[in-house]
């Protein structure tokens, strides 16, 4: 049975903005981006990534967005944290919640964080541990769930395993991320199945990218297996700079389209979330990639 309810996770600051070519997006546009977010009803916003500057120049600003934002009351701000020096620097700025993301493929665990899958969670335990110390909620990430970039298809039973790793280690919920938008709905239920045996359904998040415009379709197949978490970019925003070609998340309006017709409760306003999309596209020079904004932007 389909839920009732659903939380969505917005990712445009982060995954949106992470890999937007050309100049570096103002300091200022993100942070009103966040806050058009917050005020179109979404409590969660990944809103920065303390990783390298020198590995992703476009989140190098994110001690000054973390500051910048008026945070509001039942909104969580969360930002991505590698290692530990990542994880202080979010602490420094009195971030809530953070993240770690691993990859359930060898090689693009190597291209994207310079490590083994294995040293990746050796790594984590100790960005948790000290987290966890300072009342700071780590999420995981899986990426690669559905195919990867390097090395094609990946078994479930690799997914399950380091979403496994992650949930014992502490993280409070684990998004398996089709990082390079591959996937069909019959092999995202498998993922799921699979996965399912180690980790509760209900500490699952879907992180999926519209690569094959399948998103939406994966989404659907995996909620009938009771995920009730989504991970979502406003105006379809952003790729990963680790998996050329990869397009951005699956749009958060054509998320809130399906999920209002199935008549399943996010709290969110899909009027104020096109009004976004059309805004933070036209601050970098395009249009929404996503089908709903541009419907109704001619309706
Ligand atoms: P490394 O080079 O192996 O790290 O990078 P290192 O510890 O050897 O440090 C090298 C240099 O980086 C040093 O500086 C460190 O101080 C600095 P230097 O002495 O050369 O001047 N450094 C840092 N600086 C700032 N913040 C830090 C930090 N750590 C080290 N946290 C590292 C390892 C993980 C840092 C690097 O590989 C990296 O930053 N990777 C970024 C990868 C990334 O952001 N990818 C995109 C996000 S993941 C994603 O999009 C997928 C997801 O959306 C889910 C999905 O779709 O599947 C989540
Ligand atoms: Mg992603």
């Amino acid at each position: 049975a389909l839920p009732t309810s659903v939380r969505l996770f917005e990712m445009a600051p982060r995954d949106g903005l992470q890999n937007e070519p050309g100049a570096i997006v103002p300091s200022a546009t993100k942070i009103a981006l966040i806050q058009r977010l917050a005020s179109a009803g979404i409590t969660h916003i990944e809103a920065a990534s303390f990783v390298s500057p020198k590995w992703v120049p476009q989140m190098g600003d994110a001690a000054e967005v973390m500051r910048g934002i008026q945070r509001q009351p039942g909104v969580v701000y969360s930002a991505l944290t590698p290692n530990l020096k990542g994880l202080e620097n979010a602490l420094a700025v009195g971030v809530e919640e953070v993240a770690v993301f691993g990859a359930a493929s060898e090689a693009f665990s190597q291209k994207n964080i310079n490590c083994s899958i294995a040293d990746s969670l050796a790594r984590f335990e100790p960005v948790l541990e000290r987290a966890h110390q300072a009342g700071v909620r780590v999420r995981g990430y899986v990426s690669c769930v559905l195919g990867c970039p390097y090395e094609g298809d990946i078994a479930p039973a690799k997914v399950a395993s380091v979403a496994k790793a992650l949930y014992e280690m502490g993280c409070y919920e684990v998004s398996l991320g089709d990082t390079i938008g591959v996937g069909t709905p019959l092999a995202a239920k498998r993922m799921i199945e699979a996965t399912r045996q180690h980790v509760p359904i209900e500490h699952l998040a879907a992180h999926f990218h519209d690569t094959y415009g399948m998103a939406l379709a994966n989404l659907y197949a995996v909620m009938e297996e009771g995920i009730s978490v989504i991970d979502a970019a406003t105006a379809g925003l952003g790729g990963c700079p680790y998996a050329k070609g990869a397009s951005g998340n699956v749009a958060t309006e054509d998320v809130l389209y399906l999920l209002e017709g199935l008549g399943i409760e996010t709290g969110i306003d899909l009027q104020a979330i096109i009004d976004t999309a059309f805004w933070v596209t036209g601050e970098l020079g395009r249009k929404p990639s996503s089908k709903v904004a541009l419907a109704k932007g001619l309706i």
